[in-house]
């Protein structure tokens, strides 16, 4: 017999036709959306390791946000002075902004320095120094709480090579710890994050204690 109670048949097709014009739809919207590059949430950034540690290369830095420049920064004694160098750094999406929240930076932390070497001299403005396109060393900081000693681990990629991790004796550790502004990172040298860190009261005792000390001079 064909269609049972009265209407069911109707209701029926009326209800296939809403669900296949959903389908449609939505089809159509994932298609819009794949053509154009765009996904809804992009992939949470971590770090990936090698079987015995080390840390592989972060490929994609360049895509994460920036934070500031740095012109011959340098505090290696490799450093000669003869060469000018810049630095660059970037730091993963999510801990971005989770320190813009929070003005801490959350576990799963890379911050990536980029150091280029100024490019020659160049006639069309010979006064100015410029970056060089050749990638002269990469350091990254990553805050990891399970698997690093103090929560941070440092390491230092002369290619695009996994690196090793550098030990807690190496100067990277002392440094960052007595002078670093936030959490054992120079946020007082990147300026969008300073103020934040000053409004959520996250500077740390020994940096507060040295700028205090720098003023009364
Ligand atoms: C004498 C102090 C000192 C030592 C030693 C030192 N750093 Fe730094 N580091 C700095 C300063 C200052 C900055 C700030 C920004 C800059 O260079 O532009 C910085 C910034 C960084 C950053 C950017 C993120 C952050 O933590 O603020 C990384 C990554 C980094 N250093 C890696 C290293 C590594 C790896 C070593 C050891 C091989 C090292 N540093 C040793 C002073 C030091």
């Amino acid at each position: 017999m064909l269609g049972g109670g009265r209407g069911s048949c109707h209701g029926g097709k009326v209800a296939i036709m809403t669900t296949t014009g959903r389908v449609l739809f939505s089809a159509v919207i994932l298609f819009s959306s794949v053509a154009l590059g765009q996904s809804a949430t992009p992939a949470p950034v971590q770090a990936h390791y090698t079987a015995d540690g080390r840390l592989m290369f972060p490929g994609q830095y360049r895509q994460w946000v920036y934070l500031t420049s740095g012109f011959d920064m340098s505090y290696s004694a490799a450093a000669n002075g003869r060469h000018h160098l810049f630095d660059n750094l970037f730091v993963n999406p999510e801990a971005y902004r989770a320190f813009l929240a929070t003005g801490a930076w959350s576990d799963g932390t890379m911050l990536v320095l980029e150091l280029r070497s100024a490019g020659p001299r160049d006639p069309i403005s010979p006064r100015g120094t410029y970056q060089g396109d050749d990638v002269v060393g990469v350091e990254v900081h990553v805050k990891d709480e399970s698997r690093f000693t103090g929560g941070w681990g440092f390491f230092s990629f002369d290619g695009k090579g996994p690196a090793k991790l550098l030990p807690q004796s190496a100067t990277c550790y002392s440094c960052h710890a007595t002078h670093g502004a936030v959490d054992t990172t120079f946020v007082q040298f990147y300026p969008t994050l300073l103020p934040i860190a000053r409004s959520k009261g996250t500077l740390s005792a020994s940096y507060e204690q040295e700028t205090a000390a720098t003023a009364e001079r």
